[in-house]
């Protein structure tokens, strides 16, 4: 079997490319428009890992010049008092961008705060006015992960039409957006699921394979045909024999380093596009509300 050494599609490069492209681009209006873009990040709680993800998003926007309104809300903050913080953020001409970090403590309907946000300042791109838009094709904030991915195949050239595409996961944060974009790139899409039976035999005949489960080790060689390209959104946090804890995808990126032409290593693959796609969204209502 002819072996290949498979390439790195570098989102942590390409992230910061749009980064610098912002960062010029929000400099150059900013006096003209009298504001810099604003997005409001609203966190509940103490999750550990969402004070993190909040804190990086906040460290990007920093970097950009994007101003941040983020509101960190004790746990036991109440679905109205939610409801009136998203109400006044819509009104508030500061802000284009707001999202709510998930997960949300139990008590909280977090569809429900999704569904107050004005679809305009949807920076997250998954209310349901955005999602109808992407059903729809037409132009609208798109759902930042699978939007990553389009962005970092796009960046190196990778051609979808036409292409035998496999998402593995349906969720509406990732596999159903993703699949829905890869359609509208003339890709013959198939979705996978908990429910699929024998995932070896749909993965094997896929050009493109998206995994979007959040399970280390899920894809391995015999799984991938010769010179696939393989994106891993998967983000699993793995303790080693010595007690060590690392980031891990869904992908064996060992195993399929001889077999797929391309591949997103995890970390510095998606990750850093999702952020990159948020700050994007945020600037794109910037130019919508202030032109
Ligand atoms: N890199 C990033 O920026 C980023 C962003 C978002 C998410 N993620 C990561 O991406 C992964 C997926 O996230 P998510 O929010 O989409 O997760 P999710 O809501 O839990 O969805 C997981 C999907 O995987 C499917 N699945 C589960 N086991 C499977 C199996 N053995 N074979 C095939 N499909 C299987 C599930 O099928 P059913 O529908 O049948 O249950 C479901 O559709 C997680 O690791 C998450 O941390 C990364």
């Amino acid at each position: 079997m002819e072996t290949t050494t498979a390439k790195l599609l570098d989102g942590k490069a390409l992230a910061a490319k749009i980064h610098q492209q912002l960062q010029t681009q929000i400099h150059q209006l900013q006096a003209k428009v009298g504001r810099p873009p604003g997005l409001a990040v609203l966190m509940v709680g103490d999750n550990p890992a969402s004070a993190a993800y909040v804190r990086n998003k906040e460290k990007a926007c920093a970097k950009v010049g994007i101003a941040s309104f983020g509101k960190h809300f004790p746990q036991e903050t109440s679905q109205q008092e939610l409801e009136a913080v998203i109400a006044e953020l819509n009104e508030d001409a500061r802000v284009d961008g707001i999202l709510v970090q998930l997960p949300l403590p139990d008590h909280l309907d977090a569809v429900s705060l999704l569904h107050q946000i004005h679809p305009d300042k949807d920076a997250d791109g998954l209310h349901p006015v955005n999602l109808g838009r992407l059903v729809r094709g037409e132009s609208g904030l798109r759902s930042c992960t699978p939007a990553g991915v389009m962005h970092l195949l796009a960046e190196y050239n990778i051609p979808l039409r036409g292409k035998n595409a496999v998402v593995i996961g349906r969720s509406i944060l990732v596999g159903k957006p993703m699949a829905l974009m890869l359609l509208e790139a003339d890709a013959t899409v198939t979705v996978a699921h908990s429910r699929s039976q024998n995932l070896a035999n749909i993965t094997k005949n896929a050009d493109i394979i998206i995994a979007a489960v959040g399970r280390p080790g899920l894809i391995n060689a015999d799984m991938v045909k010769q010179g696939a390209i393989v994106v891993d959104v998967g983000m699993n946090r793995v303790t080693d024999a010595n007690g060590n804890s690392r980031l891990v995808g869904d992908v064996d990126l060992q195993s399929i380093a001889g077999v797929a032409e391309y591949f997103t290593p995890v970390p510095g693959g998606v990750g850093p596009m999702t952020v990159a796609i948020l700050l994007q969204n945020t600037f794109t209502s910037y130019l919508r509300a202030t032109s």
